[in-house]
């Protein structure tokens, strides 16, 4: 029962990743102000996960939205110690020369602006409470190409700063601020923003758990859980000496290419060994 008597505010909280950390910290006995668009999930919230679970209709990019979520948590339990900024989507998929200026700026509200005032609005309710700690969702696209659309991975490196920048800011108060970038999560965030029909969904979201349970070295799809107990712990006490990092969850996705961790996929290196090979036994060697 690590978060007993905190109240914990997390966006995002009716699908994936926030749910799975829903339950986790009702689990643990915090108070959780659950928040997201999707009402009808989140109304199931409550009534399902065990535990003191609030839902609040809460649009990340409006700002009001945001300061009533966390005026709310306040108000009704007298502060707030852990918030998770979660909530996203895949965003613009344009790359830099054909993307348009309205998803542009759609896709930076959600995914940065979002984060940034997900802190601003929390603070004044965070200020006095002791170990109060702020989590960031980043990913492992921040660290380069080829995980995501360029949009998404220029605003979660941009979250990545924010918690730096963030945790220098708030450090007065004795509130730590860091980021979790995840890897392959088996959730419903690549077949969400689909035009497709449903059985068509579903055919695809059997693909996507395919595709990530081998897409890394851990031999195992990434879950909403690992993301979660991450989370847990940057917000507990556990990580009390722990402000302006990241925490990288991907399997080693991000250890390095392919062919350095996969035996059936050999690289240039053991592709000239294996001419080597092949020419000493043409000579008779
Ligand atoms: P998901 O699609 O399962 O859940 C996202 C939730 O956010 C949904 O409940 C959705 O309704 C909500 N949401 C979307 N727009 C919102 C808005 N404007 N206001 C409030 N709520 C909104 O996706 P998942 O995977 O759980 O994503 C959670 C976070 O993790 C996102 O920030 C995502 O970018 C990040 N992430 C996910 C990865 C993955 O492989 N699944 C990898 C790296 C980062």
């Amino acid at each position: 029962m690590r978060f007993s008597g905190k109240t914990v505010v997390i966006t995002g909280a009716a699908s994936g990743i926030g749910l799975e950390s829903t339950r986790l910290f009702a689990s643990e006995g915090a108070t959780v102000f659950a928040a997201d668009i999707n009402d009808e999930a989140g109304k199931l919230l409550e009534a399902e996960i065990k535990g003191d679970v609030r839902y609040q209709h809460c649009d990340v990019c409006s700002t009001e939205q945001i300061k009533a979520l966390m005026d709310r948590a306040a108000e009704e339990t007298g502060g707030i110690d852990v918030v998770f900024n979660n909530a996203g989507a895949g965003g613009a998929r344009e790359k830099i020369f054909e993307i348009e200026p309205a998803d542009w700026d759609r896709t930076m509200d959600l995914l940065l602006r979002s984060v940034a005032f997900g802190i601003r609005y929390a603070v004044p309710h965070m200020q006095d409470r002791k170990g109060a700690s702020i989590v960031n969702v980043s990913s492992v696209a921040a660290v380069g190409p080829g995980y995501s659309p360029t949009a998404y991975a220029v605003a979660k490196a941009g979250v990545l700063h924010l918690t730096k920048m963030a945790a220098a800011d708030l450090a007065q108060f004795g509130i730590r601020v860091n980021a979790i970038q995840p890897g392959f999560i088996n959730t419903n965030i690549f077949t969400s923003s689909l035009e497709i029909p449903d059985e068509a969904k579903e055919m695809a979201k059997g693909v996507i758990a395919q595709m990530s349970s081998n897409a890394q070295p851990v031999q195992r799809g990434g879950q909403p859980r690992d993301i979660a107990e991450a989370c847990a712990y940057l917000a507990s006490e556990a990580a009390g000496f722990v402000t302006g990092t990241s925490l990288i969850v991907d399997g080693g996705i991000t250890i390095g290419p392919r062919e350095s961790w996969d035996p059936e996929a050999p690289g240039a290196f053991e592709a000239l060994i294996q001419m080597e090979e092949a020419a000493k036994q043409a000579a008779g060697e």
